[in-house]
């Protein structure tokens, strides 16, 4: 599977952000988001580039730390879950 990612990237709060574009290529749809963001900074990191900074702790749906806005939603499409 493929994803397109189009990633607010903002230094610190005293920088101008913007939106940068990503291509993920042959993730697996068993992946939790938060796994796909994982392949990508391997990949940014890789290039000499700066990952994607983003909150998480348990990965199980326990905790609420990966708090993140996808698609225009809180966490995203499913009601009552956590990234
Ligand atoms: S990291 Fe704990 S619920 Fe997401």
């Amino acid at each position: 599977m493929n994803l397109t990612l189009k990633v607010w990237r903002q230094k610190n709060a005293d920088s101008k952000g913007s939106f940068v574009t990503y291509e993920v290529k042959d993730i697996s749809s068993e992946m939790s988001f938060l796994e796909m963001f994982d392949v990508l900074n391997e990949r940014l990191v890789s290039e000499g580039k700066e990952p994607i900074a983003f909150d998480h702790d348990c990965r199980e749906g326990i905790c609420g730390t990966c708090a993140m806005y996808i698609n225009g939603r809180p966490h995203g499409p499913w009601h009552a879950t956590t990234t």
